[in-house]
């Protein structure tokens, strides 16, 4: 097969565009994707601070490098969850590699915050991957209102939306389809949070990483049973298959027709939101969740 835009033996099929690249022709489709989905949804520009939030996957590593080929001001942060073996690993890739680009990284370590993730499990009685997510979340927040980033990136790609976006469709969550997209502003104690790779596939980031000779972090985290929505992602692959570009007009057509129709149905409104007396993030009760997952955490040590 023949790269389509210089007629070089192909290195990248992608079906769902009826098209192949060569590896360099690859390279830059891949950068025009993310820069026109940052213009689109004016996520920010060369003159904004981004923090990007690393995981050490391949979906935030590679957003962070073509963040920074594209010129933009982009500072990483990784979250260590601390979790014996998995999260010292996760955590050299993310060192590693911002090291090797000379790229600025901050860390959270949660043991110093007093929410180390196997502490977490033990005195919390709910699901701890969802209590992690939050915890996560809560500190990428955090750190990008309190360093003054205009917008916080996560490396979220195209079969991650259209599973999350499937999955509260299946359950008409309208808080949920009333507020979401690849850039929700910064609003009442929130940052703006944005997600330049969602135009892009899981197949499209493990290429960029795989043509750019990123070196990322794979293993599962060993507390979640598996990756998240995975039969969707499954049910959905085989959509792709037989429509190619299912999975772009699902979600496109969501942003333009679906959310629209579902404005004003946020769960969050009419809850009066205030802010934390320890921390002073947005809550709706005196502490927020995160203050109280540590407030557990402390009192089974002590008890
Ligand atoms: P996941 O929910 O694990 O698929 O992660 C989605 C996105 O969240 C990743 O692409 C990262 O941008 C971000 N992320 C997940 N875990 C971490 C972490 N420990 N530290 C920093 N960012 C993270
Ligand atoms: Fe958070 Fe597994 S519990 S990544
Ligand atoms: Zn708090």
């Amino acid at each position: 097969m023949k790269c389509r835009r210089c007629k070089a033996e192909a290195e990248v099929a992608l079906p769902s565009h009826n098209t192949a690249f060569c590896r360099d022709c690859f390279l830059l489709y891949f950068s025009r994707q993310v820069d026109h989905a940052i213009r689109r949804h004016a996520m920010f520009t060369r003159a904004d601070r981004v923090l990007v939030a690393l995981s050490g996957g391949k979906d935030s590593l590679s957003l962070m490098l073509e963040l920074a080929n594209l010129g933009y001001s982009a500072t990483g942060l990784h979250v260590d969850l601390g979790i014996p073996v998995s999260s010292e690993r996760a955590r050299k890739r993310v060192e590693d590699f911002c090291a090797m680009h000379g790229l600025d990284l901050k860390v959270v370590e949660l043991a110093a915050e007093g929410l180390a993730i196997p502490e977490v499990k033990e005195a919390v009685y709910r699901p701890v991957c969802s209590i992690c997510g939050k915890i996560k979340r809560h500190y990428f927040n955090r750190m990008a209102l309190e360093g003054g980033y205009t917008a916080l990136a996560t490396g979220h790609n195209l079969d991650d939306e259209v599973a999350r976006l499937f999955a509260n469709t299946l359950r008409w969550d309208e808080a949920y389809l009333s507020d979401q997209g690849p850039c929700l502003p910064d609003e009442g104690g929130f940052a703006r949070k944005v997600k330049p790779l969602y135009r892009l596939s899981e197949f499209e980031t493990a290429a960029y990483a795989f043509l750019r000779g990123i070196e990322h972090h794979k293993d599962a985290c060993p507390y979640s049973p598996g990756a998240s929505f995975t039969s969707h992602k499954k049910l959905w692959g085989e959509l792709e298959w037989k429509s190619p570009g299912s999975k772009v007009s699902f979600y496109e057509g969501f942003l333009e027709r679906g959310r629209p129709a579902f404005a004003d149905r946020d769960r969050e409104k009419g809850f009066e939101l205030r802010p934390c007396a320890s921390c002073g993030s947005p809550t709706s009760q005196e502490l927020c969740g995160v203050c109280r997952v540590r407030a557990a955490v402390a009192e089974r040590r002590g008890g």
